[in-house]
């Protein structure tokens, strides 16, 4: 019998933001890929899902010398639209998650979907983090890579680091009209009333590290009941697509229990499951890529699953399931309980 603080899953985070405020770049910075720049317009329009490993998490941030021990296994990001005709499928994300990271571009400050997104979060009482993108843009920056945000702010001039406190100031005024305190991460002696703000730039990496270390390090210390393992199955679906040589897939997030191969789903369609997939780890599940398999897997994670069943059942049925629940009855489970909570949803 683990401690709960010892069988811990790992957290969901969704990224927030209006359109253009750099949320997949941003995340794009963190794996190493070039996901956005392979979007039509460079417009987001499916939700995303990355796992990140812990390891990684913990080379990312060395340089803040933290001593901070990392319990949860991994990060799953969940990355959504910006743009105002994504309203529907923004909405899931703060549903979805643990935690959010609400991007506000410092060149622009708070903008439309910026102010949707926060309605979204209030609404569903997530903490989130504000990620102040783009810090690169301002005139005369010096570019540090992936340096934490402080030590990159120490080696401004005094012209940037004017235009810096201006910007900060502005948006910091701008979130108090909307009712919320913010202040720079480094700063904030009252996090949970106060929100935290980390300036980073997705292009040369100053901040990636600290919004790391704050996202991690602020789940683990207020979230571990939310956190601890559960062996229900929680699991949504984000899309039903075609993809060479699988068929027709579901994409979902499992937000606890584990899945295995072979296991029943009862909702919305009766079928097994045939494979487990997921993209490597840093990999975006919605860009087709290669695919690892698994015999089982453990939440949370962004999962592809086939089933032999699914090109029948889906035709015209792809809309209206997306955002809804699955259903899954695990080997230990029992088919009428399974069946039961599917009605109740
Ligand atoms: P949607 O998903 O469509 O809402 O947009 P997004 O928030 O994901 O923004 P995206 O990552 O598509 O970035 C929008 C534009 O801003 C792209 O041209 C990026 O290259 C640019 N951009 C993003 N982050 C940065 C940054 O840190 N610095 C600079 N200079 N440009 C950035
Ligand atoms: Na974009
Ligand atoms: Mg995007």
């Amino acid at each position: 019998f683990k401690q709960a603080e010892e069988n811990l899953r790992s957290p969901i985070c969704c990224i927030l933001g209006h359109v253009d405020a750099g949320k997949t770049r941003l995340l794009d910075c963190i794996r190493g890929t070039n996901v956005q720049e392979g979007e039509a317009g460079g417009i987001t329009q499916q939700i995303g899902a990355t796992y990140f490993p812990v390891e990684n998490i913990q080379k990312r941030t060395e340089k803040l010398n933290a001593d901070a021990k990392l319990k949860v296994p991994g990060l799953l990001v969940v990355d959504t639209p910006g743009h105002e005709s994504f309203t529907n499928l923004r909405s899931w994300g703060p549903g979805l998650c643990d935690i959010a990271i609400l991007v506000v571009d410092i060149m622009d400050g708070i903008k439309p979907q910026t102010i949707e997104s926060l309605d979204l979060l209030k609404e569903r009482s997530v903490d989130f983090i504000i990620a102040l993108s783009k810090a690169d843009k301002l005139y005369g920056w010096k570019s540090c890579k992936n340096a934490p945000i402080k030590k990159a702010l120490e080696q401004q001039s005094k012209d940037v680091e004017d235009e810096f406190k201006m910007r900060l100031r502005n948006i910091i005024t701008q979130f108090k009209e909307q009712g919320l305190n913010t202040e720079l991460y480094y700063k904030n002696k009252e996090m949970g009333k106060t929100f935290s703000i980390v300036p980073t730039s997705a292009i040369s990496g100053e901040g990636i590290p600290d919004l790391l270390l704050v996202l991690v390090n602020w789940t683990q210390k207020t979230m571990v009941k939310k956190l601890a393992f559960r062996n229900e199955v929680q699991c949504t679906i984000l899309e039903v697509k075609v993809c060479e040589g699988y068929g027709t897939t579901i994409d979902v997030v499992l937000i606890n229990g584990v899945l295995h191969e072979g296991d029943k789903i009862v909702e919305p369609i009766d079928t097994k499951i045939q494979a487990l997939l997921t993209p490597h780890p840093m990999k975006e599940l919605r860009v087709k890529g290669v695919y690892q398999h698994h015999k089982e897997i453990k939440a949370a994670q962004g999962i592809k699953i086939t089933a032999q069943r699914f090109y029948i059942i889906m035709q015209g049925l792809q809309d209206a399931i997306a955002g809804t629940s699955l259903y899954v009855v695990g080997p230990n489970d029992d088919l009428e309980d399974v069946k039961k909570a599917a009605m109740e949803e």
